[in-house]
């Protein structure tokens, strides 16, 4: 089902957030290009884009995590490097079967319930730990206070 963009997605960060609403307009119109059947080079350009956009935004998500000294983003950058697989599996079902119904739902699925998903249980992890840092609040913060003891 084609879900419309809400703030409920937000996870307050509004560079990211932006792509994320980027990231929905592409996967539907991956899923619209499928769906009308239109001409097969027609499908193989939403496709990239939808590939082009996720290369982007995943890269803009990655820098964020490296800067802000993320602990885990090696288990994040694994869950877009999935996804690109999942994308190059797609592309190679389209050219091989041509779009129709099946396809389109399964892009859908893959694309847009994915960042619906990815959003809720990985993304606001690392935006909860900027925050916290922001605080002076995550473990590092943590260890550069001084104990009473020190005083
Ligand atoms: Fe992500």
């Amino acid at each position: 089902m084609l879900r419309e963009w809400s703030d409920i997605y937000s996870i307050g960060i509004e560079e990211i957030d932006r792509q994320h609403q980027g990231f929905f307009a592409a996967s539907h119109r991956l899923y619209e290009a499928i769906l009308d059947r239109e001409a097969k080079t027609a499908v193989i350009d939403a496709v990239a884009f939808m590939r082009a956009y996720a290369e982007t935004h995943f890269s803009t998500e990655e820098d964020f995590m490296r800067r802000h000294d993320y602990p885990d983003l090696d288990v994040h950058v694994r869950q877009h490097v999935a996804f690109m697989r999942r994308l190059d599996a797609l592309e190679n079902d389209l050219r091989t079967f041509g779009p129709g119904q099946e396809l389109a739902d399964r892009a859908l699925e893959m694309t847009q319930d994915w960042l619906i998903d990815h959003i809720a249980d990985e993304d606001v992890l690392y935006a909860l730990h900027v925050k916290a840092g922001e605080l002076g609040d995550h473990p590092a913060g943590h260890r550069e206070q001084p104990t009473i003891g020190d005083r």
